[in-house]
């Protein structure tokens, strides 16, 4: 018995009804799913939706109740985190198990399915862009400095540097003190990064409050480039998303884990930020009773983790 054998290729299905028509515009294709801008009601209102499209190639009983589960789980904790009053994209709606009808396929459209949900639009920007732009917005105040240094020998640029190191540190602590609301709502995010922290601008205002150039009698011809990079906004409210790893706990070793893994994101993503970290353990620190205990506990999960990699 030799059954013929077709390769497919995977194309994913269409947007999941009802939103079918809507005007998306796919704005993140990662491994578990399609993130899409539209819009929810009224096309004035904007709105996140997650599609997790079913996985042809997992057994179809398995497929259902992991995906089912993924997506119920991460609209438990939102709805959880909201009514708890700790900043994440309210919930709109969902669907476990929609047909999408799948006119590539070659059996005549035949029936596909997702799981959806759909969450309130987050205005900003990732965190991690964020510390890049101001992580290159260091790097070429640092160059300029050492330029007007050796020309007259004072730099504006070392104080507006520190200024500026000084707001990304109250940024780190606002960090440290939304994380600490989400544990003390009894929930742990599971894949805490720093693409998974938006810092959403107050009252929609995105204005640069330090774009401003410090004059110096020195003209500096090679810095037209550096003038290009602005200084980034560092204002407004962190917000988390993405809950599709996240749990119900309040271990603390759950807890110190979570503090590990966004510890070890700024180590590998933000070299020049990772030795303000600190700062995120503070605004931890007095963000709820039990913190200091999940300190403690982190000592012991890095003492763990430095052995494994030691092992290798
Ligand atoms: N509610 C939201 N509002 C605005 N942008 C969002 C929202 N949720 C996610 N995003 C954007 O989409 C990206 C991917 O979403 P995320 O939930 O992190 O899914 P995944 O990492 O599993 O692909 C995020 O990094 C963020 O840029
Ligand atoms: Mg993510």
């Amino acid at each position: 018995m030799s059954p013929t054998t077709t390769t497919t290729t995977y194309t994913p299905p269409p947007l999941p009804p009802p939103f079918t028509n809507s005007p998306a515009l796919l704005l993140a294709q990662g491994a578990e799913g399609r993130l899409y801008k539209t819009n929810f009601l009224t096309s004035s209102t904007l709105a996140a939706l997650k599609v997790r499209p079913s996985k042809p190639y997992r057994h179809p009983i398995l497929d259902s109740r992991l995906t089912r589960q993924r997506i119920l789980q991460e609209a438990r904790c939102l709805v959880k985190l909201s009514r708890e009053d700790v900043p994440v994209p309210g919930l709109l709606a969902l669907d476990v198990e929609c047909d999408v009808v799948d006119n590539n396929n070659d059996s005549g459209g035949s029936s596909n399915w997702a799981a959806w949900l759909l969450m309130e639009w987050v205005e900003g920007i990732v965190v991690r862009q964020v510390v890049d732009r101001w992580e290159k917005w260091v790097k070429a105040r640092e160059k300029k400095a050492v330029v007007v240094d050796d020309a007259d020998g004072n730099s504006g640029d070392d104080a507006e540097i520190k200024r500026s190191q000084r707001e990304l540190c109250a940024l780190l602590r606002r960090i440290g003190a939304v994380v600490g609301a989400m544990h003390k709502a009894g929930i742990v995010h599971g894949d805490l990064t720093t693409s998974n922290l938006m810092l959403r601008p107050v009252g929609g205002a995105t204005a640069d409050a330090e774009a401003v150039a410090v004059p110096t009698s020195t003209s500096i011809a090679q810095d037209a480039e550096l003038q290009i990079l602005e200084h980034p906004s560092l204002e407004g409210e962190i917000v988390l998303i993405d809950f599709g790893l996240a749990a119900q706990s309040i271990q603390d070793e759950d807890r110190a884990v979570d503090l590990y893994v966004l510890e070890r994101a700024f180590g590998s993503s933000h070299p020049r930020t990772e030795r303000f970290f600190e700062e995120v353990l503070k605004g931890y620190a007095v963000s709820y009773k039990g913190a200091n205990v999940v300190l403690k506990r982190l000592e012991q999960v890095r003492l763990r983790g430095r052995k494994r990699s030691m092992i290798g």
